[in-house]
């Protein structure tokens, strides 16, 4: 690990040394295994493989000052992924098994946690599948839930620097009484064709609208997304979107520095009144906003090349939190003993 170059190593997948799983059949979970192997063996018939069923959590751990590892707001995770469970008729993990499993995966990975100086993080990634066979679209009878982890940088390869977005109306990547609001894979397959077009035409991501009428903000490809107006924090309020727990966070810290928090319905035609924009998430942090172009009707909003004062200061609140710079007041950091 010595030899990592931690400032820039970008976010990609790379190996560790060890991740966990664990399996459910006969109507039970198992016990934590540890693996060293990258590989899985399963069913070719597993309905993780034919139908979907299928759902990812992403949650970071973060090596303080103070040598210690933190870890952010693991049981929203924990949560979260049980409800993408019930979305697609999975297996609902314990959240005991799921806050153990990670714990674990990190301590025994602990060398691949980057320094604190490096402002990059250790990324986890909780996997759920079902394994058991089924032709008919059914619920499968087997799961496996593992952890693997990877230090990583930030997911825009600018980092904190405004970035550009875009509108197309010609894509969805959820449907409104579909799956949006819930971490599953079909959503990132659905969401391939437009996110791949908007980085070769030069953008970090797309800004989606609303499936059903295509005239209120939705989120960005891989995170929320909130503008700053006046004193007030919006951020668009949809059943389609994700509920990031990076943007519950920033809205419960807007409030904390006395801001206003709005979550609704916000029109497209509102982007002409934010001052700051930024798109949040685990891997995504705060990503300020540089533009948000409408391809459509060939429309640009325009924010700024450097980040704004609200979210330069949310972003130094949010990390300062996460690195265990600054008091916890909210109860959001554990650290892994
Ligand atoms: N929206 C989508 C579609 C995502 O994939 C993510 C990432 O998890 C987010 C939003 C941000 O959610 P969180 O802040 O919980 O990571
Ligand atoms: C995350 O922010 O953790 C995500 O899951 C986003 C992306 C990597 C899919």
């Amino acid at each position: 690990m010595e030899n990592l170059d931690w400032k820039n190593i970008g976010f990609g997948y790379r190996d560790s040394d060890y991740n966990v799983r664990c399996y459910y059949r006969e109507g039970k979970w198992g016990e934590l295994e540890i693996s060293t192997s990258n590989q899985i063996s399963i069913h070719i018939g597993a309905t993780c493989l034919h139908y979907g069923q299928e759902s990812f959590e992403g949650l970071k751990a973060y090596k303080g000052k103070d040598g210690k590892i933190r870890v952010f707001r693991i049981e929203d995770n924990a949560l979260r992924m049980q409800a993408s469970a019930r979305g697609i008729l999975m297996q609902e993990l314990p959240v005991e098994i799921f806050k153990e499993a990670v714990f674990k995966t990190i301590k025994l990975n602990k060398h691949f946690v980057p320094p604190y100086e490096s402002g990059a993080s250790l990324y986890i990634r909780p996997l759920l599948i079902g394994t058991g066979p089924q032709i008919g679209v059914k619920p499968a009878t087997e799961y496996l839930f593992m952890v693997f982890v990877m230090p990583v940088g930030p997911y825009f390869k600018e980092g904190f620097k405004p970035t550009d977005y875009v509108i197309y109306r010609e894509y969805d990547r959820a449907a409104p009484l579909g799956t949006g609001n819930i971490k599953v894979g079909g959503n990132y397959a659905a969401s391939m064709k437009a996110g791949v077009r908007a980085h070769n035409e030069g953008y970090s991501a797309v800004l989606y609208l609303d499936a059903r009428e295509k005239k209120y903000l939705d989120e960005c490809g891989p995170a929320n997304f909130f503008g700053i107006k006046g004193n007030t924090y919006v951020t668009p309020k949809s059943e389609s979107i994700l509920p990031s727990i990076t943007n519950k966070s920033l809205r419960q810290l807007a409030l904390d520095m006395g801001m206003t928090v709005e979550e609704r319905k916000v029109p497209v035609e509102e982007l002409a009144e934010f001052s700051e924009a930024g798109a949040c998430g685990t891997a995504a942090v705060l990503s300020p906003v540089r533009s948000v172009v409408d391809a459509d009707l060939n429309k640009r909003y325009f924010y700024g090349d450097e980040p704004g004062p609200v979210c330069v200061k949310l972003y130094n609140k949010l990390i300062d939190i996460q690195y265990g710079c600054e008091p916890d007041p909210h109860g959001w950091v554990t650290i892994v003993e």
